[in-house]
């Protein structure tokens, strides 16, 4: 029999209730990415045969995060175990190896700790359960070891004694289960307990007391915390956080203040990479080797290229492409635009749908007019091209290589390369007009108090 061949069973069929939601469980984000989906990403690492997700009937959402990989339904919430039973089908042509049941809403999992379990089937276990002892149990099933240490049954929480109460080492929900065994195990499942419910820890009881081996796997209690409420979703989210800033200083990158900066799933940072403090990562960034991003910065789906400096208070939108040495400063907004390289945006601006070319220096306050109220058009911007201050650009527009534009112009035809170009209400000068008015006024001042204290006195 060969162990190590593997189907990932993800339940994610409950109903969330403690969440307080109108989305499901498993869908709450940690770290951008949904719980069941780092939960399906761990197991992928084993090279699963197949991976199957139970969900509940009402739960396309669920179905749809979660292809290509296949959702069975349950069609009433009856229990973890009845959760199984769903995947029955699924699972009818994979009756050698290992069943990994996993958790939706156990999202710190990690594929290592499930090589383990697979370890402990191939030294003989039928069934391997892993467990960790969490600073508060209570909630959790129990693992119950007989006088050898052998697992012998899971008592949950609820139906335990206060004697079983007391026992600190708690089940994770995560079994690796021998596959020809599994459903005769799960089928003979009743439902007297406190919740009435078909719970798959009873497996244990019935395996060990058939004679077969269960075997308890011990994890590290992060990664195995269930999220169960949003209290304990800010947990996890934490506990990944921290684990994640670890690494990225690890590899090479500086963390000014590692507590506040948020990553993603799949942030991607190179090495001597110097992060300011503030700083949020939102799903799809790359940033690549020698940048610095400076303090208060929000990203999403972008690339930094090498050298480029961002920040502080930059806001990159999806498909912001900030290219070699590149500079963004405050308050610059960059969203579906290319900046070349060593180009600049120093100071409050909006570049949006925008082809910047090599070296061009967009001044403080310019602004890409991308939207008419129905489309999004684009500007082109040749290289070594100078956008003065307070320049709007509406597209679509291209500015050729070389081109000054006049600071305050408003843009609404194509510039040739290398034009100066000044788009804007002509300067009027009028000499000593100035003083006239100032007069004029004083005096309409003075009359008007006058008339006041006339009316006073009367
Ligand atoms: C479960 C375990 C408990 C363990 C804890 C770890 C059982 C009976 N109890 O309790 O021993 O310590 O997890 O976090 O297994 N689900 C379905 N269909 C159902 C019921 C649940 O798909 O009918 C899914 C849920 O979506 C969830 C998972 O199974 O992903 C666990 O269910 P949950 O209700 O959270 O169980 P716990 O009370 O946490
Ligand atoms: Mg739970």
């Amino acid at each position: 029999m060969n162990t190590a061949e593997v189907a990932a069973v993800v339940l994610a069929a409950g109903l969330g209730t403690r969440m307080k939601s109108e989305l499901p469980k498993v869908l709450h984000p940690i770290a951008s990415r949904a719980m069941v989906l780092h939960v399906l990403a761990a197991a992928a690492e084993l090279d699963p045969a197949k991976s199957v997700v139970v969900v509940g009937p009402d739960m396309e959402q669920v179905a749809k995060a979660v292809a290509p990989h296949r959702t069975v339904v349950q069609h009433e919430r009856l229990g973890t175990a009845d959760a199984v039973k769903a995947a029955r089908e699924a699972l009818a042509d994979f009756r050698r190896g290992t069943v990994l049941v996993l958790f939706g809403d156990t999202p710190m999992i990690t594929s290592a700790t499930l090589r383990r379990m697979l370890d402990a089937r191939a030294a003989g276990a039928s069934v391997a359960v892993l467990g960790f002892r969490p600073e508060d149990p209570s909630g959790y099933g129990r693992l119950l070891q007989d006088g050898k240490g052998r697992l012998a049954a899971i008592v949950e929480d609820r139906d335990a004694t206060e004697e079983q109460r007391a026992i600190g080492l708690c089940n994770s929900g995560v079994m690796a289960v021998d596959a020809a065994r599994l459903f005769s195990l799960v089928d003979r499942v009743g439902k007297n307990n406190a919740r009435g419910e078909f719970y798959l820890t009873d497996i244990i009881g019935l395996a060990s007391a058939e004679g077969l081996d269960c075997a308890v796997v011990e994890a590290d209690a992060d990664e195995l915390m269930g999220v169960d409420s949003r209290a304990a979703l800010a947990r996890a989210e934490a506990a990944w956080q921290k684990a994640r800033r670890r690494r990225a200083m690890d590899e090479g990158a500086t963390l000014l203040d590692p507590d506040s900066v948020w990553f993603s799933y799949d942030t991607k940072l190179g090495s001597d990479v110097v992060i300011g403090p503030n700083v949020f990562f939102g799903p799809g960034v790359t940033v690549e080797d020698h940048v610095e991003i400076l303090s208060f910065c929000h990203f999403h789906t972008a690339t930094i290229e090498r050298g480029a400096i961002v920040g502080p208070f930059a806001r990159l939108r999806p498909g912001a492409v900030i290219g070699r040495d590149a500079h963004v400063g405050n308050f610059v907004e960059i969203k579906n635009a290319v900046l070349g390289e060593g180009a600049k945006a120093n100071h409050l601006s909006y570049v949006g749908d925008t082809d910047v070319g090599a070296k061009t220096n967009i001044g403080a306050g310019t602004i890409t007019c991308n939207y008419d109220g129905y489309l999004k058009h684009r500007t082109v911007i040749g290289k070594s091209a100078f956008i003065g201050s307070n320049t709007a650009i509406v597209a679509p527009v291209t500015i050729g290589d070389g081109a000054v534009i006049g600071a305050g112009s408003t843009v609404v035809r194509d510039v040739p390369a290398d034009s100066l170009t000044i788009a804007r209400g002509e300067q009027v000068d009028m000499p000593g007009r100035a003083k006239a008015l100032r007069e004029k006024l004083e005096q309409q001042k003075r009359a008007q108090k006058k008339e006041q204290a006339k009316k006073d006195k009367s």
